[in-house]
């Protein structure tokens, strides 16, 4: 029967244990403890200009799937990265780590199921933990540097409850949620292939 009164509870369990990694993750924690400097905060604002610009795209082709009916305007990230970059000096070139996440998602505009997981895992992401990094951030690079993690949205806890319960309404059978578990798995696992790349580039520079 196509309906899941708890799939955001359980899309939040079966990905908790990778999203405890991602908050573990030695270049964003590295980043956080003050270990790198302003190139580093660069290097990683420019990965999500390419990120979130596939992520837009994609979302906006998927027609009026899942993906589409979990999206606001107030979401979208590209103009805020851009001002941050700007700020920071101009993107620098994408990892081949996030070549590979930005060609997922192109790939998935025709599966809005999939691109849900993604959709989720990167917004209610940047609107959690996110927060807490913005933050940091900006008391070590500055506030024009960080729009980033800032969100027109008044009450975010309200619109995280909105966005969850959108989620238990969407009437998923079976077989759709079992591709968006399997897909918020590998949005965890794109992200964190991301910060490993930068990691890498941080210890060949060190
Ligand atoms: C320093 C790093 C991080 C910290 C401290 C952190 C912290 C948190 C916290 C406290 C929550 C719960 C908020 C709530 O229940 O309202 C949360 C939720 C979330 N975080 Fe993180 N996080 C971090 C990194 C990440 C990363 C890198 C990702 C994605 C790649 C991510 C994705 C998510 C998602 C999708 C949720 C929503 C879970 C749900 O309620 O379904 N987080 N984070």
């Amino acid at each position: 029967m196509p309906h899941s009164p708890d799939l955001a509870a359980r899309l939040r369990a079966a990905t908790w244990s990778a999203h405890q990694a991602a908050a573990g993750d030695a270049f964003l924690k590295g980043l956080l403890r003050g270990e790198r400097g302003v190139h580093y905060y660069a290097r990683l604002a420019s990965q999500h200009l390419v990120i979130y610009r596939a992520l837009e795209t994609a979302v906006a082709a998927s027609g009026d799937g899942l993906a589409a009916s979990l999206h606001d305007p107030a979401l979208e990230r590209v103009t805020a990265i851009e001002a941050d970059l700007a700020a920071l000096g101009g993107p620098v070139e994408p990892t081949p780590a996030t070549v590979a996440y930005a060609q997922l998602l192109a790939g998935l505009a025709a599966d809005p199921v999939r691109l849900a997981a993604h959709h989720y895992t990167r917004y209610l992401g940047d609107l959690s933990g996110g927060q807490h990094i913005g933050r940091a951030l900006s008391r070590r690079f500055g506030a024009t540097t960080t729009s980033f993690y800032r969100f027109a949205i008044d009450d975010l806890d309200a619109f995280k409850q909105q966005y969850r319960a959108k989620l238990d309404a969407a009437g998923l059978d079976s077989a759709a949620e079992l591709a968006l578990l399997d897909e918020a798995a590998r949005a965890y696992a794109a992200s964190h292939a991301v910060h490993a790349s930068l990691a890498d580039e941080a210890a060949m520079v060190a």
